[in-house]
């Protein structure tokens, strides 16, 4: 019998790999031992098991707890990811043609909610901290300067904190968002469990944001796909999220999923922030024990750059000398057993949660002690990347539904793009649909591709090819 997807699954279980990516529970339980449950637990919207659509029952029950959990006005379940929320909370806010302000390097759900609501981008470019190869925050005054002068800016989304854990200033951009009267949407996807510890940066809950989305399976112990929006100002038209929360969910969401959210909250109210107090104090040890390897830097902020006001130090980034962070995830899986989250040119990411032990950490730095005596210098350029300005030739939305073409990269220059052309290093778009592929755009492309530089979009995906608007 063929089960590719089951067998595939089955094969990395058996490896038992370490698991320093999402999801957060790691694969280990919490309150209740899950292979008890499933699939029994498997329901629909029987009597007496309420209605996501219109919660009145024990769904808007365990909402109203993870509500005063999470310190918000109103919460609410997303069983669509934080993908699903983004495009929620963005219809929430807007209406057609509405302007948006959002970083440049957003995650691809914020362009996708940008084209599904209809509305129009406007962009901000966070920093790029050159000493230590990683892409930064967002400078508030940017922001200012923006706002002043674009009086069509309905709302501002901020990335926070950003995958690579940098916490921009969010409480002098909330501030500076609601003094021009708009409205302030985090994309805290990668920060659910924040609010937990005195260690960890703000929450953006706290901070003043006027709604937040959160991935909950990403830094908490519940289920892939399970997300929460918090609603924390009067500022979020509550009766036209719950439109959008039945426009963009599915009518079946899964009651595991529902069920494992709650679970990570009441975890969390409990035995959840004491394990993630311990695991922060092993942390802190490691990382010191890391930084003090000879080859070996971790990075956890960088006090000359006032785009970072706070660091989330569950995310661990390594930079290993004369080793490329791409080299350094395919050593850890193949000769360690250990899985990264992601890697690019200079560094591998660990998302680390509450539910890793002390012996996963401990088993990671030993395997760095070990790589370091016997893995070879890589010769490794250093790159510099160039900032270009987009040349937008039709609307992002516009671009998307337009009738396509696959082309030869090299005959796009001076045509219309349908494909986002991303290097990592730095994860900003150079390009995004709609816009001219430049001269410049194609040399800088060609050129990080040639240095080994990761690039999402052209060249890799479609060896060589790119879709074009027609
Ligand atoms: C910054 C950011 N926002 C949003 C998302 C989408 O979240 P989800 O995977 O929960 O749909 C991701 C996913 O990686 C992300 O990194």
């Amino acid at each position: 019998m063929d089960t590719p997807i089951f067998d595939g699954l089955k094969k990395y279980v058996e490896e038992n790999n370490i698991s320093f990516h999402t999801p957060g529970h790691k694969g280990r339980n919490t309150l209740i031992n899950w292979s008890q449950y499933i699939p029994w637990i498997d329901l629909t919207e029987v009597e007496g098991l309420d209605n996501l659509q219109d919660p009145n029952g024990i769904i808007l029950e365990s909402q109203k707890l993870a509500s005063n959990t999470f310190k918000s006005k109103q919460t609410f379940y997303s069983v669509n990811g934080t993908t699903g929320s983004i495009y929620i909370a963005l219809g929430a806010i807007t209406s057609p043609g509405d302007k948006v302000l959002i970083q440049r390097n957003s995650h691809k759900a914020i362009y996708n909610g940008i084209i599904l609501n209809r509305l129009v981008p406007r962009y901000i470019y966070p920093n790029y901290n050159k000493k230590n190869k990683i892409v930064t925050g967002i400078n508030p005054h940017d922001v200012e300067t923006i706002l002043k002068r674009d009086k069509d800016i309905k709302a501002v989304v901020i990335t926070y904190p950003s995958y690579y854990g940098v916490c921009s200033p969010i409480e002098s951009i909330a501030e500076i968002v609601h003094k021009y009267n708009r409205i302030l949407l985090v994309d805290e996807a990668h920060g659910s469990h924040l609010m937990f510890s005195e260690k960890l940066p703000k929450s953006s809950i706290e901070a003043g944001a006027d709604i937040v989305v959160q991935s909950t399976h990403k830094t908490l112990p519940s289920f892939t796909q399970t997300s929460m929006i918090h609603v924390v100002s009067d500022r979020v038209d509550i009766e036209k999220l719950k439109d959008m929360l039945n426009l963009y969910q599915t009518t079946s969401p899964s009651y595991m999923f529902m069920a494992s959210l709650d679970i990570a909250r009441a975890y969390m109210e409990g035995e959840g922030t004491s394990k993630l107090r311990k695991h922060i104090e092993s942390l802190e040890k490691v990382i010191m024990d890391l930084k003090g390897i000879d080859r070996v830097s971790i990075f956890t902020g960088d006090k000359e750059d006032f785009t970072i006001e706070d660091f989330d130090m569950t995310k661990v980034l390594v930079n290993i000398k004369g080793m490329r962070g791409t080299t350094l995830e395919k050593i850890l899986r193949n000769k360690y057993h250990i899985q990264l989250e992601m890697s690019d040119y200079y560094y591998g990411l660990l998302l680390t949660t509450l539910m890793n032990t002390k012996k996963d950490l401990d088993l990671f730095k030993e395997a760095i002690e070990d790589m370091i005596k016997s893995e070879p210098y890589e010769d490794i350029r250093q790159i510099d990347f160039g900032m270009i300005e987009p040349t937008i030739e039709i609307p992002i939305g516009e671009a998307f539904y337009r009738e396509k073409e696959v082309s030869e990269f090299k005959e796009a220059i001076g045509k219309i793009s349908a494909d986002y052309i991303i290097p990592y290093p730095p994860g900003i778009p150079i390009v995004v649909p709609g816009e001219v592929i430049t001269y410049e755009i194609y040399q800088e492309i060609l050129n990080l591709s040639e240095n080994g530089v990761e690039i999402i979009g052209p060249l890799d995906y479609n060896r060589g090819k790119i879709k074009l608007v027609k």
